[in-house]
């Protein structure tokens, strides 16, 4: 979509892969969808350092909303939901533990978008194009859509996931370019992510690649991540076998969206956590970190803070990656153009056994401009300048990658990828 948005993928936050629909503020308050818990991530992207790295949304997912719209027919957080918190700053010097009952949303959305702005992030927000949201709350219907995009505007938003749960295909080839007309009308700037194609198989002919370029910044084409390595490598599967399709659809401001990073959580390995970052990376996916920002370990932090994949994530041409080579002993090899003449390799193992040491050449891999330097990823150091012809070995870890920032001809001295700070 040109609105001069999401010229490069979109990065940051979502609540939905790691903290669901858990709605329990009384029994889990931590942890359930309140405004407490969007603070909280806003203040460790402000204050761990992944803003500068271009982590800047904070994404509320589904159930944020009352069951109920407004007198006014407008959506609105839900009123009901209470948390208690102990930490809240008190001036007085009582030193009981008090437990201090808030709502939800008790400040609204209006003031959350403030509290994040002032941290120099931007906020998203969730809604459904149908009659509910995927977990059953007021959903955007064909004739709510200016209304809820008024709504959002005024609150300052700055980015609409719209899911496609409770509507038929007919709804949805009105609605989402209905939302799209509508979120430019408010007049503010809003990233526009589409669910459309997930609810209708993401290949053509049901999907037009061209027309959600026009419409979405981006849009999810598959189904719903989970914490689990299968989970990954079903989306990696369905992303390559139709690569051919989706890779023309992406570019500046429009991005195919296999979903949320799962780094940080429960279900993948250090090995696989770099292989979904670099996978991702190479597939010029937008990096909504799902997990929590509290507790995370050093060791997702040092993948998901990784200066190069990122700098390869956020590569200015916007062209998104391929499977280049699937070889019969499960190792797989990506590429994507980058630019100044440099690219990106992933060595891939889907292999259960050992490191498997991979013969190959640059030549083999399309590489015919002579000598090149290379940039080890996530060893995170310069390689010996590497000729076209010459044959070398990696050895990738089961379930790993090694990945490889690879210079242009023309880069002299040292080959290093550089990431665009941001603030
Ligand atoms: C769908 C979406 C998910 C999430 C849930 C919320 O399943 O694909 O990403 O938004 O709905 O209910």
């Amino acid at each position: 979509l040109d609105n001069g948005l999401m010229r490069i993928p979109p990065m940051g936050w979502l609540a939905w892969e790691r903290f669901r629909c858990n709605t329990d503020c009384e029994n889990d308050p931590k942890n359930c969808i309140s405004e407490a818990l969007f603070r909280d991530m806003a203040d460790r992207l402000a204050e761990d350092g992944w803003r500068e790295l271009g982590y800047v949304y904070v994404n509320i997912d589904d159930c944020w909303a009352s069951k109920n719209r407004d007198a006014q027919g407008r959506l609105q957080p839900d009123p009901k939901r209470h948390y208690f918190d102990n930490d809240m700053p008190t001036s007085s010097s009582v030193s009981l533990t008090c437990l201090v009952v808030v709502k939800g949303f008790p400040s609204g959305i209006a003031k959350l978008a403030r509290y994040v702005h002032d941290r120099g992030l931007k906020l998203g927000i969730y809604g459904d194009l149908g009659t509910y949201t995927c977990g059953g709350y007021p959903g955007t219907t064909l004739d709510k859509i200016e209304t809820d995009a008024q709504t959002f505007a005024e609150w300052e938003v700055d980015m609409l996931k719209l899911d496609g749960c409770y509507s038929n295909s007919t709804d949805q080839e009105q609605g989402y370019p209905l939302m799209s007309r509508a979120l430019n009308a408010t007049g503010r700037p809003i990233g526009y992510s589409c669910s459309w194609p997930a609810y209708q198989g993401g290949l053509p002919p049901k999907i037009n690649y061209t027309l959600l370029g026009e419409i979405c910044n981006l849009w999810r084409n598959y189904g719903d991540i989970e914490d689990s390595w299968d989970s990954i490598l079903s989306i990696v599967d369905w992303f390559t076998e139709n690569q051919e399709i989706l890779q023309p659809a992406a570019g500046p401001g429009r991005w195919n969206d296999p979903d949320m990073l799962v780094i940080g959580n429960f279900g993948l390995s250090m090995d696989q956590s770099r292989s979904q970052m670099a996978l991702w990376a190479i597939m010029a996916a937008p990096l909504f970190m799902s997990n929590d920002l509290r507790t995370l370990n050093s060791g997702a932090r040092a993948i998901l803070q990784n200066k190069a994949v990122i700098a390869i994530n956020q590569d200015p041409l916007g062209i998104q990656g391929k499977r280049l080579i699937k070889e019969n002993n499960d190792i797989e090899v990506f590429w994507r153009p980058l630019s100044n003449k440099a690219s990106a390799l992933v060595f891939f193992s889907r292999r259960t056994d050992m490191p498997f040491r991979y013969l190959t050449s640059l030549k083999a891999l399309n590489y015919t401009a002579g000598s090149y330097m290379v940039y080890d990823v996530f060893m995170e150091k310069p390689m010996p300048t590497l000729k076209d012809t010459t044959q070398f070995v990696v050895s990738i870890n089961p379930s790993g990658v090694v990945m490889w920032f690879v210079c242009g001809v023309l880069c002299s001295t040292s080959c290093l990828p550089c990431v665009p700070l941001h603030n």
